[in-house]
């Protein structure tokens, strides 16, 4: 009669995790769209960079757009919406064009992002915007402004490379969701550079990136693994994977679904640090948990770093709509 006795295992789990504000408005504009106008409603982009997310709603009857010519032109009447991550001015300009009702489920700590750039220029400073290439709300955000009236700079070694028409004239904004102590470094070389570069009236970085890294930096030191739980495209998920083994985590990956775990690189491991980008559903971070128990007897201790009780309200036309139940 052999018992088997399974390896002891301490999960350290992060708090602040998961949703934020802004993604849980976001889908719940689609929930309520779906609710209040029936399928199918259209959203530009993956409302969030989340596939369990985006799946759910597209069971529901939601129709993910790259682009709002893809809407066919019988479902005109039907509501389109935006994503979290905030949309060049030219796209509610072109679906205005079209006749299409939208409904912008951009984050408000994105718009105001969008807002403090226009004031930089409007005071007659070139902007520039610290954040990653290629991102929708860094795509975004420089499709708030002219084109050419915004510099892009990632890294440090782009601000030390960058070469500005009036050194004297330059106002930044950054990126929500970028890794906190890096983008200190990318400033510091370009107020170094550019001793009167304005700042934004208040930090672009957003409370929930800040506080998702405050957790990990607590969690991580001394963790034999670390997982994010969040996807290849998120960025804030991205961060705290970098922000894990920087604190001192031993490795440390992203992971969509429990099914991806490779539990013979896991190997035998006695801590394990656990948190989930903004994007990611809670239901994953449990399902990765009893993934872990049934292989290790497991212990959670929480590494609880801050409180959030952030809320934001929903569009007016979802507030206002008497909703009749399903
Ligand atoms: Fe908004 Fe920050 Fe979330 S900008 S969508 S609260 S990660």
């Amino acid at each position: 009669n052999i018992q088997v006795t399974k390896p002891a295992l301490t999960i350290r789990l992060c708090g602040p995790r998961g949703f934020c504000a802004g993604v849980d408005r976001a889908i719940q504009i689609v929930v309520l769209a779906l609710k209040a106008y029936g399928a199918p409603v259209y959203v530009r982009h993956e409302i969030v960079h989340n596939r369990y997310v985006v799946e759910g709603l597209e069971a529901k009857g939601a129709v993910f757009v790259e682009e709002l010519d893809e809407i066919p032109a019988e479902h005109r009447q039907q509501p389109v919406v935006f994503s979290a991550h905030g949309v060049p001015k030219s796209v509610p300009e072109d679906a205005q064009a079209r006749n299409l009702f939208y409904l912008d489920a951009t984050c408000p700590l994105v718009s105001k992002v969008h807002k403090q750039a226009m004031r930089h220029q409007r005071l007659g400073r070139h902007v520039v915007l610290i954040g990653h290439a290629g991102h929708p709300e860094v795509i975004g955000t420089m499709g708030q402004l002219p084109e050419g009236t915004v510099s892009l700079v990632d890294t440090i070694a782009d601000a030390e490379a960058y070469i500005p028409a009036d050194p004297d004239n330059l106002g930044y904004v950054t990126q929500t969701t970028l890794s906190v102590d890096d983008t200190a470094g990318v400033i510091a070389k370009l107020q170094e550079r550019f001793p009167n570069l304005t700042a934004p009236a208040a930090d672009s970085i957003c409370y929930a990136t800040t506080n998702r890294q405050e957790a990990v930096k607590e969690a991580a030191p001394g963790c034999d693994l670390f997982i994010v739980v969040g996807a290849p495209n998120s960025s804030n998920s991205k961060r705290l994977v970098e922000v894990a083994l920087r604190a001192g985590a031993r490795r440390s990956i992203l992971v969509q679904r429990a099914s991806e775990l490779n539990w013979d690189e896991i190997g035998q491991i006695e801590t394990l640090g656990l948190s989930a980008g903004a994007s990611a559903p809670e239901v994953i971070v449990d399902e990765i948990i009893e993934a872990f128990k049934q292989r290790f007897s497991a212990e959670i201790e929480l590494a609880i770093t801050a409180e959030e009780t952030e809320n934001f309200l929903v569009n007016r036309e979802l507030r206002a709509v008497p909703l009749t139940i399903e």
